[in-house]
């Protein structure tokens, strides 16, 4: 007998870094994520394979950290009273690793899933909650929330557990563009990196959290009053307390003044920064075309995709209109 499981890769508008330390994100669910299967097996140990990172680990090896996450991700399963012998799992995920996408969590998820496919998907991301602390160290749980939950939520971290998740609802849909830097970057490192700023300039980095948290209250009104133009700037302003933060670099500004000069209303590093991806927004999937060109042209690659419900009230009188 064979479950699946499938999650999510994610985009941080807003708030990452400072999502850490309680201040609440926004973040979006794409299309691209990853998916898990679980085959029973007659005994155990249980493996997970990813075969793209070409890799095979089995829950009781403490040697490699993925082996740790799935031995974790396994025993808080089973100790949430779920029947899970020895099974053989293989994972497989479509985001870039270390690219600030969510790809750690999409797999976390898309395994506890394929472990527990009737779990609600809270449960799931507390569970891959065990999983990201393997990989990330202090992760907040937004990657794990959004790989889980998908859409736009406001995600505002709990303490120790509990988080609030609530799903922001984003009038028409809402073009972004993802250019990857091409510099794979560690969450744990960059979290870290935080960590001792925070140690050595409490006030300053206090100063840039508490403007993020302004940031983000404004940001949730623009996405639901679809207020494009705000939420660009508020992306802009999102980039530079990031930089001020040391967590963005010289390419990561150069792909952020591309897509603004390409038409974007405005952009800014998603993730952890030191790397990564970057988000742009759009008002027409024409103009994140000329995005991608622009950073192709750079040297980078690139995606549009898009949240939000489709624009309903127009569509309708598009019809009314050509209605005889
Ligand atoms: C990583 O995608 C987002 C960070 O805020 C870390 C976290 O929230 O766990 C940098």
């Amino acid at each position: 007998m064979s479950t699946e499981g499938v999650a999510h890769g994610k985009v941080i508008l807003f708030g990452e870094h400072a999502v850490v330390y309680g201040i609440p994100a926004i973040a979006v669910g794409i299309d691209r994520g990853a998916r898990a299967k679980a085959v029973a097996l007659e005994s155990g140990p249980s493996t997970l394979r990813v075969a793209d990172w070409n890799l095979c680990v089995r829950e009781d090896d403490p040697e490699t950290p993925l082996a740790r996450a799935f031995g974790d991700l396994l025993r808080v399963t089973r100790d949430a009273g779920v029947a899970v012998s020895a099974v053989s799992v293989e994972a497989a995920a479509d985001l870039p690793p270390g690219g600030g996408l969510g790809c750690s969590a999409a797999l976390g998820v898309a395994v506890a899933r394929a472990l527990d496919p009737e779990a609600p998907a809270e449960v799931i991301a507390e569970r891959a909650g065990a999983w990201e602390a393997v990989f990330h160290g202090n992760a907040s749980g937004v990657d794990a929330a959004v790989a889980s939950l998908g859409g736009c939520v406001l995600f505002e971290r709990g303490a120790p557990v509990g988080s609030t998740i609530t799903r922001i609802r984003a009038p028409g849909v809402v073009h972004l563009c993802i250019g990857n830097s091409g510099q794979a970057s560690s969450t744990r490192s960059m979290v870290e990196s935080v960590a001792r700023l925070r140690e050595r300039r409490p006030e300053t980095t206090q100063k840039a959290f508490d403007a993020i948290h302004t940031l983000v209250k404004n940001a949730r009104l623009a996405i639901e009053a679809a207020d494009r133009r705000a939420v660009g700037q508020l992306l802009d302003l999102n980039q530079m307390l990031l930089s001020g933060l040391f967590v963005s670099t010289p390419d990561i500004e150069q792909m952020c003044s591309t897509a603004r000069a390409a038409g974007a209303l405005g952009a800014k590093l998603t993730g952890a920064g030191g790397g990564g991806c970057v988000v742009a927004l759009v008002d027409h999937p024409e103009v994140g075309a000329k995005v991608l060109s622009a950073w192709k042209s750079d040297g980078f690659d690139g995606f549009l995709t898009s949240f939000g419900a489709p624009d309903l009230g127009r569509r309708t009188s598009t019809l009314m209109e050509s209605a005889p």
